[in-house]
């Protein structure tokens, strides 16, 4: 069970099962949000898809193909972070987080995209982590700006939202840059 107090407001757990209904009531809450950006909203009608979505979280973590966790501050559930399309060949990964809309604008997705980055380079021995984001998306592309990530251009039509082929902003770190940029942070 991966666990991990990033400091006295914000932890990453891994989500299971008990999470589902939480985690479900912070979705449909925000369904309005979230739809803006997030192309599985629609099909997340009830707390059954939740667990199946947790479900799906919980056997590619058992083969090693990523994690999901839920973030909590102060000991709320406030949203989700994850590392997937992980890739032991290339030893890569990429980052998706979303969180509920009134925890928005105190770091706490800076925090858990830091921890969740550290994570992958200094526990999984991963070479390189990649964010994208829809181009219009500002407060995310804020995070891998903030962080350091490196922008590489633009994945035109890349992402079907709702009906409409969206472009993403690709960002990437790789290891020994994320290290590097540790001895500042
Ligand atoms: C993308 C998303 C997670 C960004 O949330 P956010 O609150 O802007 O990001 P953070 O939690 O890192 O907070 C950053 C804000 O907190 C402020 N802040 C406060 N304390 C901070 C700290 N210790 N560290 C960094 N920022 C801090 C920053 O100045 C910034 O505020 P600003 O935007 O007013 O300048 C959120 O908007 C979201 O879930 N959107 C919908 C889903 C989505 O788009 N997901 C991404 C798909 S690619």
């Amino acid at each position: 069970m991966f666990k991990y107090k990033i400091d006295s407001e914000v932890e990453l757990k891994m989500l299971g099962m008990q999470e589902a209904e939480a985690l479900f009531r912070l979705t449909d809450a925000n369904r309005q949000y979230l739809r803006e950006w997030m192309p599985w909203i629609d099909e997340t009608k009830t707390s059954e898809d939740t667990r199946l979505f947790i479900e799906g979280t919980r056997k590619r973590w058992a083969k090693g193909l990523g994690i999901a966790t839920g973030i909590e501050y102060r000991g709320e559930l406030c949203g989700v972070i994850d590392l997937h399309g992980l890739s032991w060949t290339n030893r890569k990964t990429a980052v998706g987080y979303w969180l509920g809309a009134s925890f928005q604008g105190n770091g706490i997705m800076t925090r858990a995209c830091r921890a969740i980055v550290d994570y992958a380079v200094h526990e999984l021995k991963l070479h390189r982590i990649e964010i994208c984001a829809g181009i219009h998306n500002v407060r995310s592309r804020a995070i891998p700006e903030r962080l350091g990530f490196q922008l590489e251009g633009i994945a035109r039509g890349a992402q079907l939202l709702y009906g409409r082929y969206i472009d993403l902003a690709v960002y990437s770190v790789l290891a020994d840059e994320w290290s590097e940029s540790a001895r500042s942070r």
